[in-house]
């Protein structure tokens, strides 16, 4: 699954800077991401690491240079950017509480911009059999979990061609967290690229290569068993 140095990145970010009205909470964040490859987003609380994810999104306004599969994304509404191929898993997972099970799947609906649409409601309900039987149930009657679990089905649906989950296993029972790890690995060796923020272990044991993010700059790229000591140190 490892691409060749030579391939180029899916998703490129040069001197993003991103914040909320006066506030500047990213100054110069750089990363690169190859097609299928995992990368971890690390930094400790309040970091900005939803806010990179946000900034991606097309959620909050940023500057500097951002390009999926060398398509400028800065300039484009957020909708626009799910149609280039980026699926967002938000950290509130931000379901939509009185619609069912299977209009918030429907919601996420969309074909692949890149290749043959992998994913559809019976792919999804396949990898969350869970769903299944809630279909017509109102997504608020869902658990925290089963919320999770429609939260990346729905960002599935719209068959992206790179994911940003945001601590997807944040108030996850143990063994759910160990599922969706699971699952991510699962995703991963189909071929979907993912740019995760995440603290949990199994993270960092999945993830091709990560960055640290510190003071609103990318602090450290690299595999995970590059991190210096003192990057740990100092930032995580
Ligand atoms: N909607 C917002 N309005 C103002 N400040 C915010 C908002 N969201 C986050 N922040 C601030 O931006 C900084 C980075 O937040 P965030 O990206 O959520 O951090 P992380 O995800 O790494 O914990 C924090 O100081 C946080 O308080
Ligand atoms: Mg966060």
């Amino acid at each position: 699954m490892k691409l060749p140095p030579e391939e180029a990145a899916l998703l490129e970010v040069r001197s993003l800077q991103a914040g909320y009205g006066p506030v500047q909470v990213l100054r110069g964040v750089h990363l690169q991401l190859r097609a299928g490859e995992l990368l971890l987003v690390l930094g400790r609380n309040g970091s900005g690491r939803s806010t990179l994810l946000k900034a991606l999104m097309g959620l909050i306004p940023a500057t500097g240079r951002a390009s999926l599969a060398g398509q400028e994304l800065l300039d484009l509404p957020a909708h626009r950017r799910a149609r280039l191929g980026l699926g967002y898993v938000p950290e509130q997972r931000e379901i939509f509480p009185r619609l069912s099970v299977r209009q918030n799947l429907l919601l996420g609906a969309k074909p692949s911009r890149t290749g043959p649409s992998r994913w559809n409601e019976a792919a999804v309900l396949a990898l969350f059999p869970a769903l299944a039987p809630r279909l017509h149930a109102p997504a608020q009657s869902l658990s925290g979990g089963e919320q999770q679990m429609l939260a990346i089905a729905r960002a599935l649906m719209g068959n992206p061609d790179l994911l940003l989950l945001d601590e997807p296993t944040e108030g996850l029972a143990p063994r759910r967290v160990a599922a969706t790890a699971r699952l991510i690995r699962q995703l991963q060796e189909q071929g979907l690229g993912a740019l995760m923020v995440e603290q949990k272990p199994w993270a960092r044991e999945l993830a091709d290569r990560v960055i640290v993010l510190g003071d609103g700059l990318t602090q450290f790229e690299g595999p995970p068993a590059e991190l210096p000591p003192d990057v740990s140190a100092a930032w995580l």
